[in-house]
């Protein structure tokens, strides 16, 4: 197994990143990437304490394959919901891998701003990783002139 973080500082939330990181390189070997070679494992820590897992499930349609962050997030909400407060996504190598731009949303739709996310810099807030984000807020404000 690749080598995984070291022990978080409180910089990095407290939480225990290398956990996260290895519960993601575990799941990360079952994803189903039979046309790109390129499997990723991702895992949440949610606020209630849970791990929700995800991998990703490519298909012989191209377009239709599943990112890891989208089962993770099923995962999230079938198992009872909550936020999500810390990520850790990971390639092949078991290293961090920053989510794809589709994927940043979900996790500013199921984290929100101050979801930490482990990057190859680092770990980093959701608001630094995705700057400027749509969001709940956004339709909310609309609806509030009568907009929506
Ligand atoms: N992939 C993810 O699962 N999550 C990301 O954030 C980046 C990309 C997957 C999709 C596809 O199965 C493979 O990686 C190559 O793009």
């Amino acid at each position: 197994m690749p080598p995984v973080v070291g022990t978080p500082g409180l910089s990095q939330g407290g939480f225990d990143w290398a956990r996260l990181q290895a519960e993601a390189v575990a799941i990360m070997r079952r994803a189903y990437a039979p046309y790109s070679h390129f499997p990723v494992g991702v895992a949440g820590l949610v606020d209630d304490g849970r791990v929700v897992l995800g991998c990703n499930v490519e298909n012989a349609a191209y377009g239709v394959g599943l990112c890891a962050e989208c089962g993770m997030v099923s995962q999230l909400h079938a198992t009872g919901g909550g936020r999500l407060v810390a990520v850790a996504c990971v390639g092949g190598d078991g290293q961090a891998l920053m989510p794809c731009g589709r994927c940043r949303q979900l996790l500013w739709e199921n984290g929100g701003p101050d979801c930490l996310l482990l990057t190859p810099e680092g770990v980093l807030p959701m608001r630094e990783v995705l700057p400027q984000a749509f969001g709940p807020a956004d339709l909310d404000a609309a609806a509030r002139r009568g907009q929506a």
